[in-house]
């Protein structure tokens, strides 16, 4: 029997790249999987019909998180797809993966692209989370995915820095208000992934994957409030 065998989990962002990874390792490990997506729906269910493929269970669920009540589309739908997956109502797992990237350096940086950043990778995490609350079992977990680009020094994405650190900062206080319900969270730092144009030995998204597996799993339940980094030593 699977680690997360009889639990629900949500990934945002999971049409593609780490967020797929992680939906996959999730439903692998036995759990019932909400693909969130932002606008690619033929994407997310691309990544529902490879976790039924190994024999996993999961649902798609769209919302743009950009839009200021994105987070609450997101919660109204996702309990619908639960209802009409014969699941009961409540989340086991969170990951906050979805995100927007670029904005360039500061001089380059417009404010609209700086909003978009913060709606996206900040506003939405905090938004979510609070209306999820509720419906968090106890023994809940929650990783959010932040970046390497916190600790080393990248100027040429300084508002998205900026916006992972604020996400950091929000794992850190809430892993001490949800501690005496017995709810963990807790940062996953990726370096720079590999994809399919890179020629150097680089952390999958299975590897990012597999730190949240951990996280999410019984085997975790002591470890709250850390940002564990899967970068492979990079710029150590
Ligand atoms: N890749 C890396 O090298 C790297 C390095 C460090 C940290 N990270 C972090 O790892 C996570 C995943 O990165 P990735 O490279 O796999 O990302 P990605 O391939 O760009 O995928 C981003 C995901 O977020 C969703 N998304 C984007 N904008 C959205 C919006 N407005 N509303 C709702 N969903 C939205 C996308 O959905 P749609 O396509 O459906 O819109 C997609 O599923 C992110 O948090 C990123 O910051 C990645």
């Amino acid at each position: 029997m699977g680690a997360l065998e009889g639990k629900t989990a949500l990934v945002t962002g999971a049409s593609r790249g780490i967020g797929r990874g992680i939906a996959r390792r999730l439903a692998a490990d036995g759990a019932l999987v909400v693909v969130h997506y932002g606008a690619d729906e033929d994407a997310a269910d691309g990544t529902v019909r490879l976790i039924e493929k190994d024999g996993g269970r999961a649902v798609t669920v769209g919302a743009d998180l950009a839009e200021p009540d994105g987070h609450a589309l997101l919660c109204t739908r996702l309990w619908e797809a639960l209802a009409a997956a014969g699941a009961e109502r409540g989340l086991d797992v969170l990951v906050n993966n979805a995100s927007l990237t670029g904005g360039g350096h500061l001089a380059e940086l417009s404010a609209e692209h700086y909003d978009r950043l913060h709606l996206v990778n900040t506003r939405a995490p905090l938004l979510l989370i609070q209306r999820l609350l509720p419906d968090l079992r106890e023994d809940g977990r929650i990783v959010n995915i932040s970046s390497a680009a916190t600790r080393v020094a990248v100027p040429e994405s300084i508002g998205y820095a900026m916006t992972k650190g604020a996400l950091e900062a929000l794992t850190l206080a809430l892993a001490k208000d949800l501690g005496p319900r017995g709810i963990t969270v807790n940062t996953v730092a990726p370096g720079h992934v590999a994809t399919e144009t890179d020629d150097l030995p680089l952390p999958s998204p299975e590897d990012i994957a597999e730190m949240v597996a951990f996280l999410a799993s019984p085997a975790a339940g002591w470890t709250t409030g850390q940002r564990l980094e899967v970068s492979g030593g990079l710029l150590i």
